[in-house]
C-alpha cells in the first residue's frame, strides 16, 4: 500500500503568509514542468514496483490551475507505470477562485473523487491582508456548487489565530463550515514565516497575530463546536465525519510509504527521506539532463524513533510503546519523561498506546521533542 504526491509549484498570486514552495510567473515553462513531472513519474516507478498505490493527491501550489491536457499527461503517466488500487482516493487541492462549473466537470471526468478546498477565512478584510484571489463571498459559493456537481468527499482548510479575529468571528467561521455539511475539516494556527510579506508586517508593528492564550481558546472552541457538530479530532489540525478520514494524509501519519513528485516534494521510504530541489528551473534541468534533482536521508533509528513518536502523539491513534521498543528499548531517561507528563496529566497510557489527553493537544510539539531521543 502507497501513495503519490504531486506538488504543483504554481500560484497566481503570492498570498502574504505562505512560505511554501511556488512561483507567479510560470506561463513560459509551464508545458516544461508537465514534462519533467511525467519523467520523474516514469523514473520512479520501479520504488513503488511491489506495492498497489491507493491514494493520489495532488497538492501545492495550485494544482486547480491546471489545464485539463496537463492532468491527462499526468494521469497518463501514473496509469501506465503503476499499479492502481481499486479503491483509490484522488485528492485535487482547489482555490476557490477555480472552481466553476466547467472545472468541476471537468476534475470529475479526470478521475478526482475528492477536494480540499483552502478557504481560509470568510471576512473580507483578512482575505484581503492575505492578498487571496478570491473574496468571501466566492469562499462560502464555491463549496455548495462543488456538492451541487457530486463532489461528496471534500474536505475545506480555515486558519484561526489570524490578526484581531474574535471568538464570535472564529465561532462564525466554524458554524459556516459546519453548515455546508463537508465530511473534512483542516483548521491550522497561523504561523508567522520569515521571508514572508507577513512576517515583515508583523515586525513594522502593521499586523498583530493573536496571542496564544487567544489561539489556545480558539483551538477549544473548535474542537468543542466541531466534536458537537459529529466531527471526530484525529489529527491535531485535522477533523472528519467517522470513516471519512483523509487517506493520503493519515498514510503520512501512520508512517507508510509514499513518493512525492515535482520540486520540493518529500519522499519516504520507511528506511530513508527524499527532498526534491526547491527550484523550478533546477528541477526541470535536472531531471531532463539525467542529474540528480534532490537529496537523501538515511533515518537512523533514533530518527525514525522520534518521528513515530511526533507523528503517533499528534493523532487519535497515539503510538503504540511495543513500536517504539522495535525500534530500541525505552531509555530511562525518556520512561522518566514519560512519566513526568503522564503525571501532569499530559499523556494516558492505555492498553500499551500513549495518547495525548485534551491538555496535552495543546502542547502536541513541544511534548514530543521533550520526548525525543537525542
Ligand atoms: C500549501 S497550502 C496549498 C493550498 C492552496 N494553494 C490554497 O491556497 O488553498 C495548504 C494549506 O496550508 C495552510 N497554510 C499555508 N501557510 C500557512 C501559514 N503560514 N499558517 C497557517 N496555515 C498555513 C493553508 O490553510 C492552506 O490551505
Ligand atoms: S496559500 Fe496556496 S495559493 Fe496562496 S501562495 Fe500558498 S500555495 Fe499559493
Amino acid at each position: 500500500m502507497a501513495g503519490i504526491y504531486i506538488h504543483i509549484p504554481f500560484c497566481k498570486q503570492r498570498c502574504s503568509y505562505c512560505d511554501f514552495h511556488f512561483s507567479t510567473t510560470f506561463e513560459s515553462y509551464r508545458s516544461k514542468m508537465i514534462d519533467a513531472l511525467c519523467l520523474e513519474l516514469i523514473s520512479r516507478s520501479e520504488e513503488l514496483k511491489a506495492e498497489k498505490i491507493e491514494t493520489l493527491y495532488f497538492g501545492g501550489g495550485t494544482p486547480s490551475l491546471l489545464k485539463e491536457s496537463e492532468f491527462k499527461a499526468i494521469f497518463d503517466s501514473i496509469r501506465q507505470n503503476y499499479q492502481l488500487g481499486s479503491n483509490l482516493e484522488i485528492t485535487l487541492e482547489a482555490n476557490p477562485d477555480d472552481i466553476q462549473t466547467t472545472s468541476l466537470r471537468s476534475w470529475r471526468k479526470l478521475g478526482f473523487n475528492r477536494l480540499s478546498i483552502g478557504l481560509q477565512s470568510f471576512r473580507e478584510e483578512d482575505l484581503k491582508w492575505m492578498n487571496r484571489a478570491h473574496s468571501a463571498e466566492e469562499a462560502k459559493n464555491c463549496v455548495l456548487l462543488a456538492q451541487s456537481e457530486g463532489f461528496n468527499a471534500i474536505s475545506v482548510d480555515l486558519i484561526y489565530g489570524l490578526p484581531n479575529l474574535p471568538q464570535e468571528v472564529w465561532k462564525d467561521h466554524i458554524q459556516t463550515v459546519v453548515g455546508f455539511g463537508v465530511d473534512h475539516v483542516s483548521a491550522y494556527c497561523l504561523t508567522v514565516e520569515e521571508k514572508t510579506l507577513l512576517h515583515k508586517k508583523v515586525k513594522d508593528g502593521i499586523l498583530k497575530p493573536s496571542n496564544d492564550d487567544e489561539q489556545s481558546e480558539q483551538f477549544n472552541l473548535l474542537r468543542g463546536e466541531l466534536k458537537d457538530a459529529g466531527y471526530i479530532h484525529y489529527e491535531i489540525s485535522n477533523f472528519c465525519k467517522p470513516g471519512k478520514e483523509a487517506r493520503h494524509n493519515s498514510s503520512y501519519w501512520k508512517g507508510e510509504k509514499y513518493i512525492g513528485i515535482g520540486p520540493s516534494a518529500h519522499s519516504y521510504s520507511l528506511l530513508a527521506r527524499r527532498f526534491n530541489v526547491a527550484n523550478n528551473q533546477l528541477y526541470i534541468k535536472n531531471i531532463t539532463n539525467g542529474t540528480t534533482y534532490f537529496e537523501q536521508e538515511v533515518l537512523s533509528d533514533k530518527d525514525r524513533f522520534n518521528e513515530l513518536l511526533l507523528t503517533g502523539l499528534r493523532t487519535k491513534w497515539g503510538v503504540k510503546i511495543n513500536k517504539l521498543q522495535d525500534i530500541f528499548n525505552l531509555s530511562v531517561s525518556f520512561t522518566d519523561r514519560l512519566q513526568e507528563f503522564k503525571n501532569s496529566g499530559q499523556i494516558e497510557e492505555i492498553d500499551g498506546t500513549l495518547f495525548l489527553t485534551d491538555e496535552g493537544w495543546l502542547m502536541a510539539d513541544f511534548i514530543a521533542c521533550e520526548l525525543f531521543e537525542g
